[in-house]
């Protein structure tokens, strides 16, 4: 007989940090245009906010490198990708999406160094994703004409692409698969502070032979990205970022005929009733707004409860976030990992102290944060009005607003009543009205009994403020696409 174990009483975890070595960082990265890395005229450092270490220097893109970056893009349109047979096209996406499979580990790494989040949600969230966009838009590539029968469809050109930090990668694949797909070149703008993932996916493009000029990459801060979206010769806008940029290209592209889809903020409502199954919706609270440090346009940011189980909710809510691990990003048990960056960090800080000051209550758990880098405890606010700013603005952060209702029409009256609508989430067990709550909400996505949930085959978009235009499934297709009918019939 084995001799029995003392139970231990202390259930701390160990450290267990993934390794970086799979993971080699370039001293400079240039511009990749046409195939060909591009000397930089101007550098700035990226760094990792778990810590502030330097990571590399990288290219502030000028309008000059732009200009470059879209004439290949054109070029590689015009001498070859537009008029490749959908089931050629489909081979470079498949083999891409292989090989993102392949170096998911190297990728998930660095993706976590460069931005912040855990490696546990990198690993298993960001890189499977972004490995089945392209699978999915690869089967797209050859049935085009099944997919909008009759209509003719026909790529729109080059694409200018600008996407955010957040999920730096996946906002990659998911601009990237589809434009492919319907035969459009591509110039794609990485955010500021995360531009070492995309850097490296030109890398992935080399190992699938993709033609050079198909898929272009400029980094540089928002003056790169406006100087991509002023250029004359290029056909479409896709944007992922705050409202506030996304005005500001709406206004500039307004009469000149370019295509444009914009992904834009959001201020989700998570709705508890009093019928769910509690710890389930405990669990969905948690995943909706510390998911990724809450830097989630979707991210579940004012729940609402009914009152008859608001303090049974509120009280297992606090109980949970104290098994929160937030720490190391390349930790394999952390669960809330860095702010992506010091900007980031002091908007939270700002709207943080804008919810204390106007009255409501803070409540986060103990935990010792990092002396170095960026870093922000969960936080829940209860007590909180339906003015107050935290209720109204987008923190994107790891802070979450709690607010009652008593009545479904109440939920829907006070979910609604935002600026914004690209996602909300139901709890309750009655199937009916889960239906009844998906019509009344004003969101491209609605979420029952789960949140946070990503599927390439599932549209995601907008109502309002948070944009429009869908990305994901056969509606992501069409925004890269144009239709003879369209001339017909004016659409
Ligand atoms: P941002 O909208 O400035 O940046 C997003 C992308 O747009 C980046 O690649 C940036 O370089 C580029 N950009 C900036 N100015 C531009 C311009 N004038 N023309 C063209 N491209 C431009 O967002 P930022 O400043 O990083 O974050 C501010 C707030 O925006 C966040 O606190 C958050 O509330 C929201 N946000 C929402 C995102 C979403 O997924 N919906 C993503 C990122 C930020
Ligand atoms: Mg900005």
């Amino acid at each position: 007989m084995t001799e029995l174990q003392p139970i231990p009483d202390d259930w701390t975890y160990a450290p267990a940090p993934e390794s970086r070595d799979i993971v080699t960082l370039e001293r400079e990265y240039g511009l990749f245009v046409g195939g060909e890395w591009l000397a930089p005229s101007e550098t700035y450092t990226t760094l990792a906010p778990r810590d502030e270490e330097p990571l590399a220097q990288v290219a502030q893109g000028t309008e000059e490198d732009v200009d470059r970056a879209v004439q290949a893009a054109r070029g590689a349109f015009a001498n070859g990708w537009s008029s490749l047979p959908g089931s050629e096209r489909a081979k470079y996406l498949f083999r891409i999406a292989r090989i993102l499979q392949e170096r998911s580990r190297e990728f998930a790494v660095l993706e976590s160094l460069n931005g912040g989040k855990p490696i546990k949600e990198s690993r298993d969230v960001d890189l499977p994703l972004a490995a089945a966009h392209f699978f999915y838009y690869a089967g797209w590539a050859d049935k085009l004409e099944y997919a909008f029968p009759n209509r003719r469809p026909r790529p729109v050109g080059v694409a200018g692409q600008i996407i955010p930090w957040n999920f730096p990668l996946l906002m990659l694949a998911w601009k990237v698969a589809p434009a492919l797909a319907c035969g459009n070149t591509v110039v794609l703008k990485p955010a500021e502070t995360t531009p070492l993932t995309a850097l490296l996916f030109c890398d992935v493009l080399r190992q699938a032979e993709l033609p050079p000029g198909v898929v272009n990459i400029v980094t540089g801060d928002g003056r790169t990205g406006a100087a991509l979206v002023e250029h004359e010769d290029v056909d479409k806008i896709a944007f992922t970022g705050s409202t506030e940029v996304g005005k500001a290209i709406q206004r500039r592209l307004a009469g000149t005929g370019k295509k444009l889809t914009l992904e834009l903020g959001g201020k989700a409502a998570n709705i508890v009733f009093d019928d769910c199954a509690l710890d389930q919706a405990v669990e969905g609270i948690v995943n909706g707004i510390y998911f990724n440090q809450g830097h989630v346009c979707c991210a579940g940011s004012r729940l609402f409860v009914q009152e008859s189980i608001y303090e049974p909710l509120v009280e297992k809510l606090k109980q949970r976030l104290t098994t929160l691990r937030v720490g190391d990003p390349l930790d394999k048990n952390t669960d809330v990992g860095a702010i992506n960056s010091r900007m980031q960090l002091e908007k939270i800080e700002e709207l943080v102290a804008a919810g204390k000051e106007e009255g409501a209550e803070i409540y986060q758990p103990p935990c010792r944060l990092p002396e170095k880098g960026y870093w922000f405890a969960p936080t829940v606010f209860t007590n909180v009005a339906q003015s107050y700013r935290i209720a109204q603005e987008e923190i994107f952060g790891p802070v979450l607003s709690v607010l009652t209702f008593r009545t479904p029409d109440e939920a829907v009256e006070k979910a609604n009543n935002t600026p914004y609508g690209l996602s909300a989430g139901v709890w309750t067990e009655k199937g009916s009205r889960i239906l009844w709550m998906a019509q009344q909400m004003r969101a491209g996505v609605v979420w029952a009994n789960t949140f946070n949930r990503f599927d390439p085959t599932s549209p995601f978009g907008g109502y309002k403020e948070s944009g429009f235009g869908r990305e994901g499934g056969l509606h992501g297709l069409e925004p890269y696409l144009t239709f003879d009918d369209s001339e017909t019939f004016g659409g």
